[in-house]
């Protein structure tokens, strides 16, 4: 981030066909702390996040779900904007892509880049990964077939399609990384950026006739079978949230001051979306911010595995300004994360209660045991002048880390003032210099941990949006922008006041509070190492008896068939996508074709065996297996008795 008056500042516009997760919460947080920072210092700020609700990964989903596509994305976006608000994220509008009027806006851009020359009409052929909702070329693809980015099968599209002229973009585009070298954050990701546009740019299929949930293109071209590609859509989220093609009187706000995103997301907001802008005639973003990728406990998150990580269970656990804490400071700026409960405690009983908590409890110790509570800052500038120039260099250092996105290292900055005020307690020991008679300096000293620790708290506003203020009250004064300029900008000494009582910010916490799926994990291999040492025992028709744990192995799942089709030259496979409750639906290929015919499956329900080790037959991955009952009048497939939820566990 740069200064200038006014600050735009958006989140990805998240999928509509997955619940909110940690790594959504960690890119609105980011966000929202950019916003609150940017907000206290005086900028005319405005802070979008939404939802992306078209596309035929999402189409699919509400289909297997047995729902219309504006049911299914009026449902999952409510889930969304629910913990948003929940979690009090300060968004000043929250767009999703059905929106009428962001369709009029994509269906303006399309028109002028059509009307420049930038668009024109060709047919397409080429791999393309419904779960990315992307085209790849021939050698970009995993042995021949894989997407080089999610690993599920990618299928040949064959289809006439409106193409953007990218190609034309690419001097371009390597021009404005050059002269523009925090463009894209962190800076080595510029690099990334360049070495794939110096590679070279193809044009870029910008419209689909294969599926219809999406945005028609304008009146004025006249082709009602073309729906737009869902990324072109969806980037123009970021210019019709403004009013662009509408009412545009907030479009003062634009060029965004950043984009913030997931480094999953970076090709399509740093090359595709500058070089509409361009075609648009619209200036470019200041700033594209990438942050990493989460795992836990060292693993990917995923369904299957079931150790995705619900936000809202962490925040309710650990207090939501600790979580924010914790994502933003644990994790360098662009870098890979490992969330675990024991990182967590770590930052809370270490950065927040010994560091912060016990200074602020300290001062209320010694300010209550001396002075009646009462805190007097007028002597600290005379008494402690070294230890205020410590802390205003350290201060001095945290808007160029924030503007550089560089979060954790702002919030190690911001914790040195904190190690001054420790120190000099430690130092001068105002149980002496009261003993000694030296009350004034006693009580300066106080002033100048309360100065300190004011000033902490109105830069950990941003990140500790309802802890931060609390601080502020114990100590007689309100975080705001007047407080912002006198505390920070102008290196001011906090007003004397008399010490609020305030019961301790972060009680230390001794064991994990969410029951941990690895801990379980770990003892079921236990229990299931000593199990094979024992020999089965046998049952009475001489079956070997297996325990529990055995039969615990076999993760069983409802899954509902998304899409069926013959495998050509197999008399017997079919070749179908299972929805099981995970991020895309499952390719499963199945020795079902003598009793089923592909159209009868789909949308119907089968018992999966999801954790198989995926396999190749007749070329085609298949990543597990449906449980069917064959006997002498043939093969019937295995189905819950009624509907349930894809995901659901068998067992
Ligand atoms: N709809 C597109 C974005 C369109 S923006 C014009 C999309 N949506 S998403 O829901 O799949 O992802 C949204 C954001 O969540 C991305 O920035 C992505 O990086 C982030 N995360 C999703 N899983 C994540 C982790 N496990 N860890 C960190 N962030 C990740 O992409």
């Amino acid at each position: 981030m740069s200064s200038c008056h006014k600050a735009y500042i958006t989140t990805p516009i998240y999928y509509v066909n997955d619940v909110p997760h940690i790594g959504h919460a960690y890119t609105t947080i980011i966000a929202d702390m950019l916003a609150r920072y940017s907000r206290m210092s005086g900028l005319e700020t405005f802070f979008l996040t939404g939802t992306d609700e078209h596309g035929q990964k999402i189409e699919e989903s509400a289909k297997a779900r047995g729902k219309t596509p504006q049911e299914y994305a009026d449902e999952i976006s409510a889930k969304f904007k629910n913990l948003w608000d929940y979690f009090g994220i300060g968004y000043d509008k929250f767009i999703r892509t059905t929106d009428p009027d962001h369709m009029k806006g994509v269906q303006k851009a399309f028109e002028k880049m059509y009307a420049n020359g930038d668009i024109y009409k060709d047919v397409y052929k080429g791999h393309y990964c419904v779960s990315c909702e992307a085209f790849f070329t021939e050698i970009q693809l995993v042995d021949g077939e894989f997407c080089p980015e999610c690993g599920k099968p990618t299928h040949i599209v064959e289809e006439e399609s409106y193409f953007f002229r990218l190609s034309a973009y690419q001097e371009k585009l390597l021009k404005w990384y050059d002269e523009n070298p925090e463009c894209i954050l962190p800076r080595s990701k510029r690099n990334e950026v360049i070495r794939f546009v110096e590679g070279g740019l193809e044009d870029l299929s910008i419209t689909r006739t294969s599926f219809d949930w999406g945005v028609k293109l304008p009146e004025s071209i006249d082709d009602p079978k073309h729906v737009m590609y869902v990324w072109l859509d969806a980037l123009m989220n970021y210019v019709t949230a403004l009013g662009y093609g509408t009412d545009e009187a907030l479009m003062s706000f634009w060029p965004a001051r950043v984009h913030l995103i997931g480094k999953d997301i970076l090709r399509f907001h740093a090359i595709y979306w500058p070089a509409f802008l361009m075609s648009l005639g619209l200036e470019l973003p200041k700033h594209i911010a990438a942050h990493g990728w989460w795992t836990r406990d060292g693993e990917k998150m995923s369904k299957s595995k079931g150790n995705v990580i619900d936000p809202k269970e962490v925040a309710d656990a650990y207090g939501l300004d600790n979580f924010r804490y914790f994502m933003l400071r644990e994790v360098p700026f662009g870098g890979d994360g490992d969330f675990s409960q024991k990182a967590l405690i770590d930052r809370i009983n270490s950065d927040l209660g010994n560091d912060l908590g016990n200074l602020l409890n300290r001062l209320i110790g010694m300010s209550g045991k001396y002075f009646d509570g009462r805190v007097e800052t007028s002597k600290v500038r005379d008494y402690y002048p070294e230890e205020l120039a410590e802390v205003e260099a350290s201060l001095a250092n945290l808007e160029p880390l924030l503007f550089e996105m560089q979060l954790h290292r702002y919030l190690e900055e911001l914790w040195k003032p904190l190690s001054v005020a420790n120190k000099a307690i430690d130092t001068y020991q105002p149980w002496v210099l009261m003993k000694e008679g030296k009350e004034e300096a006693a009580m300066a000293l106080n002033g100048l941990v309360a100065t300190i620790l004011a000033k902490v708290a109105v830069m950990l506003y941003p990140v500790m949006p309802q802890t931060a203020p609390k601080i502020a009250k114990a100590l007689g004064f309100e975080i705001d922008h007047k407080s912002w300029k006198k505390l920070f900008k102008e290196g001011g000494i906090v007003e004397s006041f008399t010490i609020e009582k305030i019961p301790p910010l972060f009680p230390r916490i001794e064991a994990p509070l969410l029951k941990q799926n690895t801990d379980l994990s770990a003892s079921q291999a236990q229990n299931a190492k000593a199990e094979t040492k024992k020999t089965p025992e046998k049952h009475e028709e001489g079956i070997a008896l297996i325990g529990i744990d055995d039969f615990f192995k076999t993760s069983l799942k409802v899954g509902t068939v998304v899409k069926a089709e013959a495998l050509p030259k197999s008399k017997k496979l079919l070749l179908l996508q299972v929805d099981v409750g995970e991020e895309k639906p499952r390719q499963i290929v199945a020795g079902i074709k003598e009793w089923y015919s592909p159209e009868s499956l789909v949308g119907t329900q089968v018992c999966v065996v999801a954790n198989l080790k995926p396999a190749k037959l007749m070329g085609q991955r298949s990543e597990g297996m449906l449980l069917a009952a064959k006997d002498e009048e043939g093969l019937a497939l295995i189905r819950p008795e009624k509907p349930k939820k894809p995901g659901t566990q068998i067992g």
